[in-house]
C-alpha cells in the first residue's frame, strides 16, 4: 500500500510497503516527526499522527489501550492514532497522515 505522510514542515513524502507497522515504514525512511521511541509497544505516543479526516473509516479506529495514551497528548484529537498500531495491508492504500507535533 501507498501511505503519504505530511510533517510539520508541509512536506509530503509518500511510501510504500505490504506490511509492517506504519510507524516502522516512517522511521526507516526518516520520516522527520516520527520517532517510535518505544519500539512500537504503544506507550511513547512520539509517532502520533492525524488520519486525513475523509479517511478515518480506512485507517480503522484506535484501540482502548491508544486510546488512553492518546489521551494523555494535548495535540490528539478526533483523527488522532498512534502510527505504529496501524498495521500496513492493501486496504490502506492511499491513506494520507499528517505527522503531530
Ligand atoms: Fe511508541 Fe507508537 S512508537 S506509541
Amino acid at each position: 500500500a501507498k501511505i503519504t505522510f505530511i510533517t510539520q514542515d508541509n512536506e509530503s513524502i509518500t511510501l510504500e510497503a505490504d506490511s509492517g507497522s506504519v510507524m516502522a515504514l516512517a522511521v526507516e525512511n526518516g520520516v522527520k516527526g516520527i520517532d517510535g521511541d518505544c519500539g512500537g509497544v504503544c506507550s511513547c505516543a512520539t509517532c502520533h499522527v492525524h488520519v486525513n479526516p475523509n479517511q478515518v473509516a480506512q485507517a480503522g479506529a484506535a484501540s482502548e489501550i491508544e486510546a488512553d495514551m492518546l489521551e494523555l497528548d494535548d495535540n490528539a484529537n478526533e483523527f488522532s492514532r498512534l502510527c505504529c498500531q496501524i498495521e500496513i495491508t492493501e486496504d490502506l492504500d492511499g491513506l494520507e497522515l499528517t505527522v503531530a507535533n
